[in-house]
């Protein structure tokens, strides 16, 4: 059984799935410059078009209404609303579009969960240096109180920052993703903080200016697997576990929900690397200035995006470098007994969420728990029958209800990602984790329902009607 006001529901992000890229005024992120240059994303595949979800939104609606969804998490795309990244300029026709998704979820009795920051920065604010220049805090908060004034009377749920860890380290670590910046061992940390002391600012922004009479709650999507130690009594096993958790979670759940700062394993790890190599560990990873406004205390949720688990030992390579890989000496490995999706990386492992849920309520004050992603992605012919997926549903959601009824984690809601097939980052459209699928050769984007889609309908609709057992 789920509690009757569980939030049921699916995300998406702006860039994955709007298009209109130029329409209307936009300005251009980095995903626009990035995805436009060769070799970035597979078959150079780009996001001018995606779904066309900025022309067909209503088609959006219709798959979100045939679903049941309580709740529909989407992103705000910043150089949509402000071009060049700053209030100077409104783009009103960006704040029309958002204005119509809101007004017709509320309408539709669905409740909006509103991320303020999915990957795509302004490409103004990149050619000032983006997330590694500190004046970007000042700039985020403005644009989240621009946000709040213009769509907080109807939002009520916030995610300022959608995983942190992959912007920081994805983008400016391993270049995979926009920017595409591969400052190893230097700019991932900067980012982090960068990306906290924003979040931090525009939580206090809300906190004493629009909270008294908006009454919402605002956090930071975390993402992080579950990872064990390969060996569960070996020491040296444990403690590379111990490590990746920090250096994924716990980078950004400590500073916000335990000591305002980063964990002593983190920075410790980051200290004895850089001694090794004749650096200074304190100016890698920063520390928190009291000129900031204080980062713990601003989460009024856990935000958690879940996909998989790893096994753990110490190692990873590269040594001898500077780099976050070093720093981190974990090597991660898969377990046989694991089947893997359709993308490498996402070993479908239900149980590593009911474990990871169980470690946020003991190690981050027993918090109420948001799962603002879990997902299963397939590539390869399309299978609008996609079985294994429908399973992945099923399983991941009873162990969310062991967390909740065994463990007594307090689990309020559970986002499928994604609402609909999309622009997979670096992946383009080769990978496909919908609940309908889109067929991009298609100018109509025609969204065809998957039987995992018709499945999570079928869980959504027993639970809200108060029916109790997972068949
Ligand atoms: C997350 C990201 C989403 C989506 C998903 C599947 O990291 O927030 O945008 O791409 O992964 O890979």
């Amino acid at each position: 059984m789920f509690p009757p006001d569980f939030a049921w529901g699916a995300a998406t992000s702006a860039y994955q799935i709007e298009g209109g890229w130029q329409a209307d005024g936009k300005g251009p992120s980095i995903w626009d410059t990035f995805s436009h240059e060769k070799g970035r994303v597979f078959g150079d595949q780009n996001g001018d078009v995606a779904c066309n979800s900025y022309e067909l939104w209503e088609k959006d609606l219709e798959c979100i209404q045939q679903l049941g969804l309580t709740h529909y998490r989407l992103s705000l795309s910043w150089a949509r609303l402000l071009p060049d990244g700053t209030t100077r300029h409104v783009n009103q026709k960006g704040v029309q579009y958002y204005n119509k998704v809101i007004d017709d979820l509320l309408a539709s009795n669905v409740s909006p969960m509103v991320t303020l920051y999915h990957f795509d920065l302004p490409q103004a604010l990149q050619d000032q240096g983006g997330w590694k220049s500190p004046g970007i805090a000042s700039l985020f908060d403005s644009y989240a109180q621009f946000c709040f004034q213009t769509f907080g009377d109807r939002v009520k749920l916030w995610i300022t920052i959608n995983e942190p860890q992959v912007c920081a380290k994805v983008g400016h670590e391993d270049g995979i993703h926009a920017p595409g910046l591969k400052e190893k061992g230097t700019a991932a940390y900067l980012v982090g903080h960068n990306m906290l002391r924003a979040h931090a600012a525009a939580w206090h922004s809300y906190n004493s200016l629009y909270r008294p009479e908006q009454k919402g709650a605002v956090s930071l999507a975390l993402n992080s697997d579950w990872y064990e130690p390969l060996n569960q009594g070996c020491t040296e096993d444990i403690a590379a576990a111990e490590r990746d958790l920090a250096f994924t979670l716990g980078w950004f759940a400590w500073p916000v929900f335990v000591t305002g700062d980063y964990p002593e394993i983190m920075r410790s790890a980051i200290n004895t690397q850089s001694k090794k190599l004749g650096y200074n560990g304190a100016c890698r990873l920063p520390s928190f200035s009291n000129d900031d406004p204080a980062v713990l205390g601003t989460a009024d949720f856990f935000a958690l995006n879940y996909y998989t688990s790893r096994k753990v030992k110490p190692g990873g390579g590269c040594e001898q470098m500077l780099c976050m890989k070093a720093d981190q000496d974990a090597e991660e490995v898969l377990d046989s007994s694991w089947p893997i999706s359709g993308v490498s990386w996402l070993a479908v492992v239900p149980d590593g969420l009911r474990k990871l849920l169980k470690y946020i309520k003991d190690t981050f004050n027993d918090p109420a728990v948001l799962i603002t992603e879990n997902g299963f992605s397939q590539v390869g012919p399309l299978q609008i029958e996609d079985a294994q997926r429908s399973v992945h549903y099923k399983d991941t959601i009873s162990e969310v209800a062991k967390a909740i009824h065994e463990d007594g984690v307090n689990v309020r809601g559970y986002f499928a990602w994604s609402l609909m097939d999309n622009f997979e980052w670096a992946d383009g459209f080769s990978v496909r984790f919908g609940l309908f699928h889109v067929d991009f050769a298609d100018s109509k984007r025609t969204r065809t329902l998957y039987q995992s889609g018709r499945d999570y309908a079928k869980i959504i609709s027993k639970y809200k009607s108060g029916q109790s057992k997972l068949e």
